[in-house]
């Protein structure tokens, strides 16, 4: 059975049957609950989960804990919202106004579970009937990672494989591509999910603490060493050590961790026993590990030990159809932040800007942007301007047959733009069939690879 999700927002309490109350009677009926305490939690969980319904548990209500509560629900306007108050509370001053405005439905606490079953069952039936009015595909899938093109969907399932098995995994990729969202994923798709998730920068860390920091050392191992201490992958035990950069890694601790991958031991910096520990390795890399090996500067007995499951997560402009999505989900999850700031969207040329430009940071530089965005606009919809883009061109290229094309292919990624690369949508309001749009997309680079900058007359 397919768990729905959904949203609980409720105080923070310590007791145990109150937590019984409310939750164990909606896991029966097959709701995943995400319970969360403030606006923080609220957007975390917006973020990772495909959430389209929201219980507020609160059965009483003052002014403070009102206020603080319209700032959580401004967090998740999309929501269809369901509240469970004690009789007199929806008629007090402000909540009663604030419930017809904001709310799908309310029930009287304690509310009785099949009612309330049956109530967030309507709620989600009318959600999901409003997704499919705005044509909003789920921006989020249960990992956080945003993207529906092909290179996504590739990558989602690449990812699903290797976290069945143990086997270390090389992720590359461009720097801001998602290597380390990439890693996560794995993780928590791995038997190992609960245990811990330990990422190491391999380039961060001075040369001369790496190896005590990586596998840990005894007292008086080295000047200052006053206390024994394990290291970080004796930290990850039964769980996963993430190793970025690995390509960093100074020449002598790839024999070390050669070892540790070969044995499944470890010996702590000044010791002489050897520790059994239980981690498996992800690896990541921006640079081509290959050529490093072929220069010498990596051992080439440790990449073919660590390139067991090589995934490569696609750059941004290898997936240009999923800029519009990863756009709105920034801004989304940003506004959301600061919820007295309203900012609708993007306007038409910013949506042109973002699918012209070449993303050399990837999607590091997608969310950076977005974000100066939201602090730069005095206005409604984001310009070119507010992203640090240049406007494209309004005037067309030179000859007619050149503008034609222009013209055609600017108004296809626009219009894939407002409508969240939803094709079967965009086909309809271009009055074209889905397979024209496709082999248009084709022909313009839309569907997967970026298209070239237009050349720009000054
Ligand atoms: N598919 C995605 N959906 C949503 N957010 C993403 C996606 N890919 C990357 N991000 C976000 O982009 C930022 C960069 O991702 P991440 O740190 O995983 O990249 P990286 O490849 O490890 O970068 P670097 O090479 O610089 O270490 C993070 O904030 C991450 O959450
Ligand atoms: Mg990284």
């Amino acid at each position: 059975m397919v768990a729905h999700e959904v949203l609980c927002l409720r105080r923070r309490t310590t007791v145990a049957t109150d937590v019984a109350e409310f939750a164990a009677p909606l896991v029966a009926r097959g709701w995943r609950v995400h319970e969360v305490h403030d606006a923080q939690g609220v957007r975390q969980v917006l973020a990772r989960h495909a959430v389209a319904v929201g219980l507020l548990w609160c059965p009483t209500l003052d002014d403070d804990s009102l206020a603080r509560l319209q700032v959580c629900l401004a967090q998740a306007p999309e929501l269809e919202w369901v509240g469970a108050f004690d009789a007199g509370t929806v008629e007090q001053a402000g909540v009663c106004e604030w419930v017809l405005a904001c709310f799908f439905d309310h029930l009287r606490h304690p509310a009785d579970p099949e009612e309330l079953d049956r109530t967030l069952r309507h709620a989600l039936a009318r959600a999901r009937l409003r997704q499919r009015s705005v044509g909003v595909p789920h921006l989020v899938d249960e990992q956080g990672m945003v993207g529906q093109s092909p290179a996504m969907q590739q990558l989602r399932q690449q990812l699903r494989k290797v976290a069945s098995t143990d086997a270390p995994v090389l992720l590359g990729g461009e720097s801001g591509s998602g290597k380390e969202l990439a890693a996560r994923a794995i993780h928590n798709g791995s038997r190992r999910a609960l245990q811990p998730f330990v990422a190491v920068n391999c380039g961060a860390i001075a040369p001369t603490l790496i190896q005590s920091e990586l596998f840990g050392h005894e007292r008086g191992a080295f000047t200052g060493a006053t206390t024994a201490k394990p290291g970080l992958i004796e930290a990850a035990h039964h769980g996963t050590i993430f190793l970025d950069e690995i390509g960093d890694l100074p020449l002598d601790l790839q024999a070390t961790l050669l070892r540790f991958l070969q044995e499944h031991t470890i010996q702590r910096l000044g010791s002489t026993r050897s520790i059994d520990v239980d981690v498996r390795v992800l690896a990541a890399t921006h640079v081509d590990l290959g050529q490093a090996v072929s220069a010498g500067r990596f051992r080439e007995d440790l990449f073919y030990r660590l390139n067991v499951l090589p995934v490569v997560v696609p750059s941004l402009r290898d997936r240009c159809v999923d800029i519009p999505l990863l756009a709105e989900h920034v801004l989304r999850r940003c506004s959301a932040a600061d919820p007295l700031r309203r900012i609708d969207g993007f306007t038409q040329q910013a949506m042109t800007a973002l699918m012209v430009h070449p993303w050399p940071g990837n999607v590091r530089e997608l969310c950076n942007r977005v974000q100066r965005a939201l602090v730069m606009t005095d206005a409604r919809l984001v310009t070119p301007e507010d992203l640090g883009l240049q406007a494209p061109e309004e005037a067309p290229g030179p000859g007619l047959d050149a503008a034609r094309t222009q013209a055609e292919r600017d108004l296809i990624a626009v219009t894939l733009g407002r409508l969240h690369s939803n094709v079967s949508q965009a086909a309809r309001e271009l009055g074209v069939s889905r397979m024209t749009l496709y082999r248009l997309m084709d022909k313009h680079g839309l569907s997967g690879r970026m298209p070239p900058l237009r050349p720009r007359s000054r």
